[in-house]
């Protein structure tokens, strides 16, 4: 006999989880951080800008949920090992990482700054393994956490202009499987969340570029731009026990877009 809890939506129950997510402070770690909250869980904010995440955790701590807003630069070691350690010592615990801190530099190659394409990776890819390494430590040892790492369409197809985003989620989808590799005996469940082309700070250049706008509305199947509410359930589903056998998989939330 199956028990109960183990099959209907308290799958989806994160009651007494701690969940960390960098870039919280706005865009897509912004409305995951409320939905891991909505969802049950505490949440620990981490950006640099410390009005942004301070806001989120005021809304996180409005639904019920004890929330931190540690400020900090994920391309820092020293900086993103001093904040795991105190969003453990403060909230007693972490279950859940999402690596969600993200920049893009959009020029053609032979425009690009050596200093952006750096920029680029030390963001998007370095500092999820940072943040990723310095959680693990702590998941492992506890024998129990989740990972999510926020790749892209990017990291599966190219574009002009991309170069150092494509790299750098591309690379996100093998840190993942690799990370999911070594840590699955701990039960630790690494996996990559690959939105396409959604209503942020980040993308608003091309929304507000008619050309660019037009050609992404044409080419993503469903025919219009993803909502931020709309990982929502992608990332409780990867946060929680509903996941628990799947690991080292990227779970695109697209559109349609990788199915053209
Ligand atoms: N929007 C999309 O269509 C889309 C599609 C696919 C994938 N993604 C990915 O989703 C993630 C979030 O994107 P978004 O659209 O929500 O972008 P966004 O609105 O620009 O937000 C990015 C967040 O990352 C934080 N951040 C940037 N650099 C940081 C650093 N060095 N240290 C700590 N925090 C840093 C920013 O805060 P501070 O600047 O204050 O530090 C901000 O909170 C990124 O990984 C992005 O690649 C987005």
């Amino acid at each position: 006999m199956e028990r109960p809890e183990l099959l209907g939506t308290r799958l989806f129950d994160l009651t007494g989880r701690v969940a960390l997510v960098t870039g919280a402070g706005r865009g897509l770690g912004r409305t995951m951080a409320l939905a891991l909250a909505a969802a049950g869980a505490d949440v620990v904010a981490m950006s640099r800008t410390c009005a942004e995440i301070e806001s989120l955790a005021g809304e996180v701590r409005g639904l019920g949920r004890r929330a931190v807003a540690i400020a900090g630069d994920v391309t820092s070691e020293d900086a993103v090992e001093a904040i795991i350690a105190e969003a453990v010592a403060q909230l007693g615990g972490l279950d859940v990482l999402v690596n969600a801190a993200g920049v893009n530099v959009r020029k053609p190659v032979l425009e690009l700054a050596y200093a952006e394409y750096q920029q680029v990776l030390a963001t998007n890819l370095h500092g999820y393994f940072l943040c990723a390494r310095a959680a693990g430590r702590h998941m492992v040892a506890r024998g129990r956490g989740k990972v999510v790492n926020v790749s892209s369409v990017m990291g599966r197809v190219a574009l002009p202009t991309q170069a150092a985003y494509a790299s750098s989620k591309g690379a996100i989808e093998q840190l993942t499987k690799v990370l999911a590799l070594e840590w699955a005996a701990a039960n630790v469940q690494v996996n990559a969340l690959a939105p396409a082309y959604f209503e942020t700070e980040l993308t608003r250049p091309l929304r507000d570029d008619p050309e660019r706008n037009r050609f992404i509305v044409e080419r993503t199947p469903m025919g219009r731009w993803g909502q931020p509410h709309e990982l929502a359930g992608a990332v409780v589903f990867l946060a929680s026990r509903a996941s628990d056998y799947v690991t080292g998989q990227t779970l695109l939330v697209d559109g349609g877009w990788t199915a053209w």
